[in-house]
């Protein structure tokens, strides 16, 4: 993973899915070309191929199960996500929950596949958890921040302060993002003032009037 690194989650607004998904995904990437900060795409699965066929940005799915092929209804099998162009997944998301077993299965198949392992956390507690399986990364969003436009890494500082501080204790080699009400360029000079090694958001972005100039802006104090 290149750090700094922003990773936008499409989550499922109108505003980043199916052909609004494509403009987006251009969005991060003349930003990313014309800042030289990398940027990554978090899209539906559904919108994953079209992205991948039709833009060079990299992908992460948003979610992956932990299963093989076989009979599994409605999920989302890995073999099929890396087919399709993924170079890494979310895992964990606080708006897609999960056990730690399960955690544990995914990001070995991350491994397994070669594709970059970022697994979302709640808190303090949470990231060190997780930090245990050696993910690639590991995302600290406080849930009550998420969508509220209020920045962690200024209103919460400490919760990344001390994230960054517990996981890299436990490894060095682990990056650590935050997110939730992450929008402009001084919400992410904070964070990485804070240690983090870049940030994961959503609504600031694909809310704002000109995302590309959102984004621009996000890394303009970098
Ligand atoms: O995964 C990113 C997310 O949960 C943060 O959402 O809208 O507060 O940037 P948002």
């Amino acid at each position: 993973m290149n750090t700094p690194i922003v990773i936008l989650n499409y989550k499922t607004y109108s505003e980043s899915s199916g052909l609004n998904a494509l403009k987006l995904a251009n969005d991060l990437k003349s930003a990313a070309e014309e800042s030289g900060i990398t940027m990554v795409a978090s899209p539906q699965a559904a919108d994953i191929y079209r992205i991948k066929k039709e833009t060079s940005v990299p992908i992460y799915a948003q979610h992956i199960d932990p299963i093989s092929p076989g009979g599994h209804t409605g999920a989302n099998l890995i073999e099929t996500l890396v087919e399709a162009g993924i170079e890494g997944s979310l895992i964990n998301h606080s708006e897609k929950r999960m056990q730690l077993a399960d955690i544990d299965e995914v990001v070995q198949l991350c491994k397994k596949h070669d594709i970059v392992s970022c697994v979302c956390t709640n808190n303090i507690n949470t990231s060190k958890a997780v930090a245990s399986l050696n993910p690639d990364a590991v995302a600290v969003e406080p849930p009550e921040l998420i969508g509220t436009g209020i920045p962690v890494s200024q209103a919460q500082p400490e919760v990344v302060e001390d994230t960054v501080n517990e996981v890299k204790q436990l490894n060095k080699n682990i990056k650590v993002l935050c997110g939730a009400g992450i929008t402009n360029g001084d919400d992410m000079k904070a964070a990485m003032d804070l240690g983090a090694d870049g940030v994961l958001l959503a609504s600031g972005i694909i809310k704002a009037e000109n995302p590309k100039d959102a984004l621009l802006d996000l890394v303009s104090k970098l």
